[in-house]
């Protein structure tokens, strides 16, 4: 049993050794563990966790597990769990109740959690008090030995918790089970050095590591092979890619091999504002298959907040950067993410959020509120907000960013524009869906043969989150 430890967690080592690779391997003997047992995995929270879902499932299925959508049917459970705020905790515990009642009523399901409240000490500590009846818990640094942990928890029928509080090597060659056949994720670096004090990740995702530049073009070479049109590069901040490599490559280098290629669509986030360079900036207005959506956080538009939130930039720089990159990119779309109710925010500090948003009339934006998360500084801070006074805030925030959104939705209205058709809309069964090169949700008439190509699609309503189109 390996519990997680927070203060270990926090700790980033001085000699700062590069970070080893190892490869993905599971033993001949657990390869038929799963067999006639049928596994559903549940994911929350960002797209790292999708594709680290991606991953569970693949390994699963090496060991001859089969998928089920339906939790009710299912012989192995997993939660795949994002911390990133209260809500999320709680959707969890939440469905860790239902789960008990499956259990009670069929004893031999094997249950569990993973991802980033795995991490987390307050959750692991809870779970050996109050839901020793789960079988596994395991964090996001040792998915690949999700066939170990298994194991030693079937034979033992009962609790294995494996969480490493400090991240070991990068383990290449781990299975994907891809949700789309068109559209991938890739990992290009893993974990977050930034600590901005409200967040979690630096302690659930550990250290910065980013994948050696040739595993990543092998990857994406691969699946130009096999007929995926999209690939999304992934990490907590790509910005600061190969900052902890040992030769000179950075983020901007990597663009530019991903992009030659001849994928037809690179995306990537998340970008910290802090870490983006001219250099990059170029390189995504010189390749065409680079497309033009940017997500990039403002968090705050004030300053005395954004030094607490210890972000390392001002309203005044972000604006700086925000200007070059529409300058740059005049078609983008750019998003962003913001938090209200930071502890001791003022009216005057939500007030120069609201500057900004008027200011960069953002494409769309997620809001949150402040959720102090356990061991982080920003959770330790004085917050004489009322909770009241921080809901009445998100609500004039969202009120002025969905007019942005829709008004930056209206350009589009008659334009004709390159979607990528990615299957029938969830919504509207016999509609496709699909998303623009700026990452714009689409709507649009036609039938099955469109789907996973890039069609040209005239816009023909639009809407605050979606538009409708037909393919000409
Ligand atoms: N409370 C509210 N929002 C948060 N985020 C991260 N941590 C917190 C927190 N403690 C938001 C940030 C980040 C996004 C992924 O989640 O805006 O960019
Ligand atoms: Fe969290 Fe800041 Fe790192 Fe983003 S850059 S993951 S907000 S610490």
């Amino acid at each position: 049993m390996q519990l997680p430890n927070l203060e270990k967690a926090r700790k980033r080592s001085r000699e700062e050794t590069l970070t080893k690779t190892n490869d993905y391997i599971i033993k001949e003997s657990l390869k038929e563990l799963g067999l006639h047992k049928k596994y559903f995995v549940r994911t929350y929270g960002c797209q790292m966790n999708e594709h680290d879902s991606e991953n569970i499932k693949a390994i699963l299925e090496d060991m001859s597990f089969t998928e089920t959508d339906s939790m009710e049917d299912a012989d192995l459970i997993l939660l795949n769990t994002c911390a990133i705020r209260e809500n999320a905790h709680n959707k969890v515990f939440g469905m860790i109740g239902r789960i008990k009642h499956l259990k009670e009523a069929k004893p031999d399901i094997i249950a569990g959690i993973c991802g980033c409240m795995a991490q987390e000490e307050v959750v692991v500590n809870e779970i050996l008090e109050k839901y020793n009846w789960l079988d596994i818990v395991f964090g996001t640094h040792n998915i690949h030995n999700l066939p170990n942990i298994l194991a030693t928890s079937m034979k033992k029928k009962g609790l294995e918790v494996d969480v490493l509080s400090i991240e070991g090597d990068i383990i290449e060659n781990i299975p994907s089970k891809r949700d789309s056949k068109y559209k991938a994720w890739v990992n290009i670096m893993y974990g977050c050095d930034k600590f901005c004090t409200y967040c979690i990740v630096p302690y659930t995702r550990g250290k910065q590591r980013s994948r050696k530049p040739e595993f990543i073009l092998k990857e994406v070479e691969d699946l130009v092979h096999n007929g995926y049109k999209e690939v999304t590069l992934l990490g907590q901040n790509v910005n600061a890619y190969g900052k902890d490599l040992d030769i000179e490559y950075r983020m901007e280098n990597l663009l530019e091999d991903v992009a030659k290629t001849g994928i037809e669509r690179v995306r990537f986030v998340t970008s910290h504002p802090w870490d983006f360079t001219d250099e990059m900036i170029s390189v995504i207005a010189t390749y065409r298959n680079i497309m033009p959506y940017i997500h990039l956080p403002l968090q705050s538009g004030s300053n005395r907040i954004l030094k607490l939130m210890g972000r390392r930039y001002t309203k005044e720089t972000y604006l700086e950067l925000f200007k070059k990159l529409k300058k740059a990119l005049p078609y983008s779309s750019i998003t962003t993410d913001i938090i209200v109710g930071f502890p001791g925010e003022t009216e005057e500090d939500f007030q120069d959020t609201l500057d900004v948003v008027e200011e960069c009339k953002y494409d769309s934006a997620f809001t949150f509120i402040f959720s102090p998360r356990e061991g982080t500084p920003a959770a330790k801070m004085e917050d004489n907000v009322s909770l009241e006074v921080k809901n009445e805030r998100l609500q004039r925030l969202n009120e002025r960013v969905n007019f942005y959104s829709k008004q930056a939705n209206d350009m589009y209205l008659g334009k004709t524009v390159p979607v990528l058709i990615e299957g029938y809309s969830e919504k509207q069964g016999d509609i496709l869906m699909g998303y623009t090169d700026t990452m714009k949700l689409v709507n649009v008439v036609g039938d099955a043969s469109y789907i996973g190509q890039i069609v040209d699609v005239e816009i023909t309503d639009v809407k605050t989150w979606s538009m409708d189109g037909k393919i000409v």
